[in-house]
């Protein structure tokens, strides 16, 4: 299994940008950290940390004294690593991914991950992997894209000719997942569910902004292509995304899946 290698160099080269095109995240993170129940959550896993919304958002709520990142991409991690001498905090940040993360059992008060999971290439494993680093007592907080997100976009690249590569098309079933199949994760890894739920949004942007953020998130699905051919297909979908933007903009759905549990103890 490739845990994150191909995703997460796809995030090297977004790195730079990240904050800036992905503040959806950031606000995201704000909100999965304001649904933990309270609690005392000094040492905490971020798993997919980035560039450290997550973990950003838990020492300000909860003055989390000691952070555990783990992210294949080394890009990613050297973001989070210059925003730490800002941040009053002890910090490890290791490169891996979630089904190798080379953490130890038991060990966090809180795991948490933020718009990583639908990267997660086995989903219930990952969610085990997570459950099992939690001291007795702890919680588990997942972020993710959810089933529906970037719906209008997979129409337009089933329509576009000469086809764009299958993968492409394909991807939206492989990673997203509804709440009720995360509580069923989250149940089988022996955690007890606090509450999961989905939020859907409309949102209407640019074309030039839309493609900003799918570039920053998915530009791994392009990895290896030939520069032409892979220049002749962000056209075609620039024009696609173009052609279907009205008067305010390219119109799409973004659901955020949320999911909180606690282990038993
Ligand atoms: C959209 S970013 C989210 C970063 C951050 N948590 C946030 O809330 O902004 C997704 C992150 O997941 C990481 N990732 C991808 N595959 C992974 C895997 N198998 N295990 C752990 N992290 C992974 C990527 O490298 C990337 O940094």
């Amino acid at each position: 299994m490739d845990d994150g290698r191909q995703v997460g160099e796809g995030f090297d080269r977004a790195a730079e940008e990240y904050d800036e095109v992905l503040l959806h995240n950031r606000q995201g993170a704000a909100r999965l950290v304001a649904a933990l129940p309270p609690g005392a959550y000094g040492e905490i896993l971020d798993v997919g940390c980035g560039t450290g919304f997550v973990s950003e958002e838990m020492i300000a709520r909860f003055g989390t004294a000691r952070v555990t990142g783990v992210d294949p991409s080394e890009g990613m991690l050297e973001r989070f690593r210059q925003k730490l001498a800002g941040l009053s905090v002890e910090a490890s940040l290791i490169q891996a991914g979630v089904h190798e993360m080379p953490v130890p059992d038991e060990a966090f008060d809180a795991v948490v991950s933020g718009m990583a999971f639908h990267w997660f290439p086995e989903k219930p494993a990952a969610v085990a992997a997570m459950a099992r680093r939690l001291r007795p007592g702890g919680v588990l907080g997942i972020l993710a894209a959810g089933t529906g997100t970037d719906e209008e976009f997979r129409e337009i690249l089933e329509g576009i000719e000469p086809p764009v590569p299958r993968a492409w098309v394909d991807v939206f079933p492989l990673i997203h997942r509804s709440a009720g199949q995360l509580a069923d994760y989250m149940e089988q890894a022996g955690l007890e569910v606090v509450d999961v739920w989905e939020e859907r949004r409309v949102r209407r942007v640019t074309p030039e902004a839309y493609l900003a953020r799918i570039n920053a998130v998915a530009s791994h699905l392009s990895a290896g292509m030939d520069p032409d051919e892979a220049a002749g297909h962000g056209a075609r979908v620039m024009q696609g995304v173009v052609d279907a933007t009205g008067p305010r903009g390219f119109e799409y759905a973004f659901v955020k899946l949320f999911g909180v549990a606690r282990r038993p103890g």
